[in-house]
């Protein structure tokens, strides 16, 4: 009997462990390190976070604002992903040196190349000053006031937190505001390229496998902090030494295989986990679909022209797979969403939230919140419609307006601040426009146009268009518009703005292609934005209470922060799942799952000769496991854009991987995680050796490496 009882206790804390969650790690005693120890971890959360040693966390700096990163040797090196670092390898490119075809490596630290505003940055502390930024807050009544004064709490702390000259502060709200978070950062600025395979690995099965498993991608580039000579940070100089780190993984070379313990550490960017069902069930039925159809259309025209035409292929390349992440990603949330049922889950929570807010007596705090919710969802449907459709159609996906919005901005600078600010903008303006023109192609664009608009006046909300936009034909308007518009090269434009600010402008309000953007710009701003802002304020504030009757009512749940950007611990086991019916997705991918996929000469699936000839010598060295070289595996870590380039960490605290991605029928994670579909993708980390080693022969990085074999000690 006692040992049921301990066998069905022992069976509970296992699933729930399985539940996903992104976790605070200076806050990990107790319930979360319990789980892991249960999943199998054998270090400690110490081990993960300390104030008074080095810990994991010193080894895990967040790279560059949007991705994540983790130091592996004593002298500064970083691994990262290959679309992390894709910007610095194609600034460091030029057509005698394309690294992004080729792929560079420095074998001695001499070549190692400098990168201009690219840094990293790392957590020295995390302290809990919700005390501190609430203060005098809950006597204020208006929502309005109460932000002002947490804005006022903050700068002071800011100010007056304890740190050293070099360091940062940084505050940071968990949970809508219910907590408030202090981390004290440090950021390195001298950060050189040190390698990157050639894309055809490091990008290898591009958009058609982007999201999706199996996978094949050698997702990874090395890079090097550089400090000054006490190894503090310091802007890029010749004299700087490479950074010795509080600490580095080492490098397992034993492996994974299905159930083991892994963890990843690293910055999650956004996830809204705590939406009541309205707003769950507004992204899946009306949000989603709007922004797939519009970038849909987007795609559809620009994939015809790169098919056809290979310098627009280059020209689009990447701003098509900048389009297309998003694009496949909701349309994946959207089906997982479905799928699990989401909205009835959240209705059947909420059910019980309402039980629960009876029991507790606390009616007059919380009885109105759900239907408050559901009244504000109705309201700002339209609104919220109507801001996608301007954002997709207008700023993100036709290259013409959104440069128009920019100028559009420019008229607006003047009549806000005059001449000065009008100038200094101005010429902002034509200096970042001129790359954007390199590879801009009217042909294309102009039938992006036709379609995006004839999509924005059919189907957003009618009651917000100008009236001039509500019966307009948009292939005679893009036909018109890029035809006598000034917009549309780089010369016309930069006489377009040449003159005085009043000459400017005049000569402006005559294009047709900024009149068109004037006149929708300024409808949206008026009709659509202020309402929308309003009613989302009163959503936040809702959000905000919600959250804090479910940490009150629910003591017992497995409740963790949305993610925000800061730095975050996640674990579960390495596992296959069953994406559909009687289909069984297996763990791991091997090298011969690349031959498989393998299209000579085709610009996702090519693989370089010197790859094909390793495997057909069967040469992988220490790194291939019974003859077979292991590429990528999956695990229920639960993770979002911004893990990418996380490590992935076996029990004993050494890297097994590099997370990179999701599975597709698990893209939905960021609003509904649920455990029998949402993967987290990695690249195994033997699989990074090989290719450093054995494929580019870059043995000088492998010796400053730390490789273990746990299992075997
Ligand atoms: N889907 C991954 C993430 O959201 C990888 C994106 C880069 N790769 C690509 N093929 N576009 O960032
Ligand atoms: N690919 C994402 C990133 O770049 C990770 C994810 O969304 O799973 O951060």
């Amino acid at each position: 009997m006692k040992f049921l009882k301990l066998f069905l206790l022992l069976f509970i804390v296992q699933t729930q462990a399985q539940q996903g969650g992104m976790w605070v790690p200076s806050l990990l005693k107790g319930m979360n390190e319990s789980e892991m120890k249960n999943l199998g971890m054998k270090i400690s959360a110490e081990d993960i976070y300390s104030v008074n040693k080095s810990s994991l966390k010193d080894a895990v700096p967040q790279f560059n604002g949007g991705c994540t990163s983790e130091v592996i040797s004593p002298k500064g090196l970083i691994l990262t992903n290959h679309h992390c670092g894709f910007d610095a390898i194609q600034n460091q490119s030029s057509v005698e040196k394309d690294y992004l075809t080729n792929g560079f490596w420095a074998y001695n630290m001499k070549e190692e190349l400098p990168n201009k505003d690219l840094e990293v940055t790392f957590i020295v502390s995390i302290n809990d000053v919700t005390k501190e930024i609430l203060e005098g807050v809950n006597a204020l009544t208006l929502e309005t006031e109460k932000q002002k004064k947490i804005q006022e709490n903050i700068s002071k702390l800011n100010l007056s937190f304890k740190k050293e000259a070099w360091q940062e502060n940084r505050i940071r709200s968990f949970f809508e505001g219910n907590q408030y978070i202090l981390f004290v950062i440090e950021s390195f600025k001298d950060v050189r390229l040190v390698g990157a395979p050639p894309s055809s690995i490091g990008k290898f099965g591009s958009d058609t496998d982007n999201w999706v498993w199996p996978r094949h991608t050698g997702d990874f580039s090395l890079f090097r902090i550089y400090a000054d000579k006490n190894n503090r940070p310091a802007e890029y100089s010749e004299d700087n030494v490479p950074y010795t780190p509080k600490h580095f993984l080492p490098i397992s070379l034993d492996g994974i295989k299905e159930n083991d313990f892994t963890m990843v550490l690293g910055f999650p960017g956004r996830t809204q986990e705590y939406l009541p069902s309205f707003a769950v069930a507004q992204i899946q039925n009306e949000l989603n679909p709007a922004k797939i159809e519009i970038r849909d259309a987007a795609l559809k025209v620009q994939d015809g022209f790169m098919r056809k035409d290979n310098a627009i292929k280059i020209q689009y390349a990447s701003k098509y797979a900048g389009v297309a992440n998003y694009w496949k990603k909701w349309i994946g949330e959207t089906m997982g969403l479905k799928k699990s049922n989401a909205v009835a889950k959240k209705q059947k929570e909420e059910v019980i939230f309402k039980e629960n807010v009876a029991k507790a007596g606390k009616q007059n705090e919380y009885g109105t919140l759900l239907s408050d919710f559901e009244k504000n969802y109705v309201d700002i449907k339209d609104y919220a419609l109507a801001r996608d459709y301007f954002t997709e159609v207008f700023l993100r996906n036709t290259e013409l307006l959104s440069t128009a919005y920019k100028i559009y901005q420019l008229e607006q600078v003047f009549n806000a601040k005059g001449e000065q600010a009008f100038n200094d903008r101005k010429n902002n303006l034509l200096s970042s426009l001129k790359d954007f023109y390199k590879d801009f192609n009217p042909t294309v664009d102009e039938k992006v146009f036709e379609k995006l608009v004839d999509l924005y006046v059919k189907k957003s909300p009618k009651q917000f268009l100008a009236n001039d936009l509500i019966n307009i034909n948009a292939t005679s308007l893009s036909s018109d518009i890029y035809k006598n518009s000034k917009l549309v090269t780089y010369d016309q434009l930069t006489n377009l703005l040449t003159g005085d600010a009043k000459s400017v402008i005049a000569n402006l309000n005559n294009d047709k292609g900024y009149l068109f953007v004037k006149q929708a710009a300024d409808q949206y701003l008026k009709q659509v934005l202020p309402k929308f802002d309003e009613i989302n304020l009163k959503n936040a504030s809702l959000q905000r209470t919600y959250m804090k009757a479910q940490l009150e009512l629910n003591k017992k749940a497995r409740i963790f922060p949305d993610a925000n950007s800061t730095l975050r611990v996640t674990y579960g086991k390495v596992k296959g799942y069953e994406p559909k019916d009687a289909t069984l997705y297996m763990t791991t991918t091997y090298l011969d799952g690349v031959m498989e996929k393998y299209v000579p000469g085709d610009y996702e699936f090519d693989v370089p000769k010197k790859l094909v000839d390793l495997y057909n010598a069967k040469d992988y060295g220490s790194y291939g496991e019974n003859g077979k070289m292991p590429v990528c595996f999956i695990g229920t870590n639960h993770t979002t854009g911004g893990n990418s380039g996380s490590p992935a960490i076996d029990a004993k605290g050494n890297l097994i991987g590099l997370n990179f991605d999701r599975v597709w029928e698990g893209t939905m994670s960021d609003i509904n995680y649920d455990p029998a579909i949402c993967r987290n993708i990695m690249v195994d980390a033997r699989y990074v050796l090989f290719i450093i080693d054995k494929f580019a022969g870059a043995k000088n990085l492998i010796d400053e490496m730390k490789l273990v074999h746990p299992k075997k000690k």
